[in-house]
């Protein structure tokens, strides 16, 4: 116990220190890389797509968990965490940083009482975040705490690492099918993508359609992970546009709205069906309105806020 009140401790200073706007993303940037290189830019993911449509939508849905903050518990959760933090893209994170969790950027605990109380070791041992990509063929896992299977490394990560409840079982399935089709051979020409708002705007707009497809595989509980998801994906756009009354009103009314879809999903697919086809239509006029506004994808606007929170 002492650890978790100890741990609500350092999220909550974390949380205060932040200014009111701030992103996410920032809370594990390290001080010393390229901040706004690392906030408008990533690494290309390497993803092979199968062509067997069952397959892809596994890989689909195991893309959206690999991403959503949801998957994971505790303190990861709570701060906007996902696989994809350490992980971008499938890849490493060079400016990860947090104190007490990396030792130099791009490493991290991943036995550190911060996030587990379960795995914490009271050791510092922080490791490289490894790259992913065609990871999935190796015959052992991790080095801290290696495991002979992908799928039992992705649980433990999952439910023991990161304080997770127990996802659904397409979802787990489909995030061990998401990392095996990470693949070197996959890359694109180009290693490193812009982080726009169209980018942003496509995400959501994929989310959307892995909802859908989930819906029509009868999994309410995937598909309910699903929602949740692209609500805090919403949420995570806001943060964009921290000028835009536009997204202090709108994007949390439309995550609200999406709330209220939540429990017709198991109750009565088909009013679920109808309210989110209608609600799609409203995300998409509030992204109208939002990409006309300066935002935080724009690396002169991230400067400027850098600027004035350092
Ligand atoms: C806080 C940063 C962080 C987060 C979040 C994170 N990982 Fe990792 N991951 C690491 C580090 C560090 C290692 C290396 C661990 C080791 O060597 O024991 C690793 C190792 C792995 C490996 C083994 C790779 C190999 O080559 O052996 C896989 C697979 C993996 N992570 C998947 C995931 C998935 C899936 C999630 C989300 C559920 C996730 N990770 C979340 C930091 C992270």
């Amino acid at each position: 116990m002492a650890r978790i009140s100890l741990l609500l401790l350092a999220l909550a200073g974390m949380a205060i220190a932040m200014p009111a706007q701030a992103l996410d993303d920032l809370n594990w940037l390290s001080p010393d890389a390229d901040r706004a290189a690392a906030l408008t830019t990533a690494p290309a993911e390497c993803l092979a797509r199968p062509a067997d449509p069952g397959q892809a939508w596994r890989v689909s849905l195991g893309q959206v968990a690999f991403r959503s903050p949801a998957l994971l518990g505790g303190l990861a959760a709570r701060n906007g965490m996902s696989c994809d933090t350490c992980h971008r893209n499938g890849h490493g994170n060079p400016a990860f940083f947090i104190a007490g969790v990396s030792g130099a950027p791009g490493t991290a605990d991943v036995t550190s009482a911060i996030f587990s109380q379960t795995r914490g070791d009271d050791t510092a041992n922080p490791v490289p975040i490894p790259d992913l990509t065609d990871a999935a063929g190796k015959s052992s896992f991790g080095t801290m705490r290696p495991a002979r299977d992908l799928p039992g490394f992705v649980h433990s990560v999952m439910v023991e690492e990161f304080q997770g409840q127990e996802p659904a079982p397409a979802v787990a399935e489909g995030l061990v099918a998401y990392v095996g089709a990470l693949k070197q051979s996959a890359c694109p020409s180009e290693a490193t993508i812009p982080l726009s708002f169209d980018h942003a705007a496509r995400e959501l707009s994929d989310t959307y359609a892995v909802l859908f497809a989930t819906m029509d595989r009868h999994d309410p509980k995937a598909a309910d992970f699903v929602l949740r998801s692209l609500n805090l994906a919403l949420g995570r756009l806001a943060q964009r546009f921290p000028g835009a009354p536009e997204a202090v009103g709108t994007l949390p009314a439309l995550g609200r709205d999406l709330g209220a879809i939540r429990p017709l999903i198991r109750d009565d697919p088909e009013a679920a069906r109808r309210a989110l086809t209608a609600w799609r239509a409203r995300m998409d006029a509030a992204l109208r309105t939002l990409s006309a506004h300066e935002s935080m994808f724009d690396r002169r606007a991230v400067e400027r806020f850098l600027n004035a929170v350092r």
